[in-house]
């Protein structure tokens, strides 16, 4: 026999072992409900991945020449050293100076920001199944798409446009101002051909970037994918805790969310006293749970701060609403009576810290085409 065929047949040998011997896989109780998230994000048919448009939405994402009064980007609310969301209660959109938590002056929008993070996969269900073309987007879900909630923000008085240019007129502006810097005819006509500087292709740039924020290697999706040494004991103990107290009836899929609207009675934040914002429902999508440690403070309108204080809240909220304009007959049927021991309190909070995950770009543009202040006024 000559050497080679040796060789081959003791490689067959080998891998003949390993496939008999390969161990069942360990049942390490993650719910059926919840799990890891999928390696890349599915795309519309109409906005095929591609890297220059990509590269092209991330600099439309941090130039201010999208707003009214040039002085505010999607980065002014969605920055990536603060999970591309901020530590605002509300935010502070049009004439706002700084960025963040020291962001002032400037015209209020009624609700949190939302992290962009993982919103490529907004909608997804327990069984892993999305469509992008209708993604829901926003705490009431009110637009379906991140193409299509791309374009609103520049619409909206309190984020971008200002009062100076009237609704009707302001994307015409912004197209004609995209027109007239080489640097986009030229990224525009790579990425979609030529005539290209449109509505629709802006908001499939941002949205093609927007597709690339992506954190699937937490240590929960290290452990969910068969890594029993990814969460300690505690954790796993919080995991169970988090499925027991029905945490994941409403926190579920791989985004834990349903994406469904649901009423919780969240006390209103004084600080701005606006009632229900939407339709009179006081009905908020779930949030993911992803990235907490960086997406502070929570809820639509910022009331709480620290986890500690959603736990409280979940704590009481099956007792009596915390909101003296929801009755408790509005509250959701899922919300259950929970008495969460302090144990019990500090070991969900572990586990949902387990979520977090900072492999993101968070590349901070210098330059942008425009040649205005990257992110609009952020600098105090
Ligand atoms: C002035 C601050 C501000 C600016 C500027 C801003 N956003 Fe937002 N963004 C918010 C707030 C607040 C929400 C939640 C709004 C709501 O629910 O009504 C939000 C929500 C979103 C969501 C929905 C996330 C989800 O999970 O549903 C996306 C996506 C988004 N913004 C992208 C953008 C893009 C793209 C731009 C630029 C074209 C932009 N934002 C500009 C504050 C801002
Ligand atoms: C009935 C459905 C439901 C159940 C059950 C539920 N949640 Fe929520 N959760 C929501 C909704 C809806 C919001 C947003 C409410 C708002 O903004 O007014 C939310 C918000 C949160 C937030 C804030 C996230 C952010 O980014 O602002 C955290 C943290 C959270 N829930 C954790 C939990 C934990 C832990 C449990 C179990 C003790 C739980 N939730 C049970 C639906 C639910």
């Amino acid at each position: 026999m000559t050497n080679s065929l040796l060789k081959c047949l003791s490689v067959l040998l080998a891998v003949g072992t390993c496939i008999s011997c390969t161990p069942e896989p360990i049942d390490l109780g993650v719910d059926d409900r919840f799990g890891a998230l999928p390696a890349t994000a599915l795309t519309p048919i109409q906005n095929p991945y591609s890297p220059g448009k990509v590269e092209l939405g991330k600099l439309l994402f941090w130039d201010p020449i999208l707003s009214g009064n040039k002085d505010v980007a999607c980065v002014t609310c969605h920055h990536p050293s603060h999970g591309y969301a901020e530590q605002l209660e509300f935010s502070i959109g049009v004439g706002g100076q700084g960025l963040s938590a020291l962001r002032r002056n400037g015209t209020i929008v009624k609700r949190n920001s939302q992290t962009i993070l993982n919103t490529a996969f907004n909608g997804i269900t327990s069984d892993g199944y999305y469509n992008p073309e209708v993604g829901p987007m926003f705490w009431d879900n009110r637009s379906k798409s991140l193409e299509k909630q791309a374009i609103e923000p520049i619409l909206s008085a309190e984020e971008m446009r200002g009062v100076q240019i009237p609704k009707e007129a302001i994307l015409d502006t912004v197209i004609q101002r995209l027109e007239r810097i080489p640097v986009y005819v030229a990224l525009f006509e790579e990425a979609f051909g030529e005539h290209a500087i449109t509505v629709e292709n802006l908001g499939r740039a941002i949205a093609a970037f927007e597709r690339t924020l992506i954190t699937n290697q937490s240590r929960f999706d290290q452990y969910a994918a068969g890594k029993p040494n990814a969460l300690s004991s505690f954790e796993i103990r919080g995991m169970m805790n988090f499925i027991e107290t029905g945490c994941a009836n409403c926190h579920s899929g791989p985004m834990f969310s349903d994406f469904e609207l649901h009423v919780l009675t969240v006390p209103e934040n004084d600080q701005l006293n606006i009632l229900d914002d939407g339709d009179g429902s006081f009905a908020f999508r779930t949030p993911t749970l992803r990235n907490l440690g960086i997406t502070s403070p929570y809820m639509h309108n910022g009331v709480f701060s620290t986890l500690e204080e959603v736990l409280e809240f979940y704590d009481e909220a099956a007792d009596a609403s915390q909101n003296p304009n929801v009755s408790s007959a509005q509250r959701d049927e899922k919300l259950r009576q929970l008495q969460l021991e302090d144990d019990e309190i500090s070991s969900i909070i572990a586990f949902l810290k387990s979520l977090n995950d900072d492999h993101f770009d968070a590349e901070i543009i210098k330059e942008v085409p425009s040649g205005l202040h990257p992110g609009g006024n952020i600098d105090l």
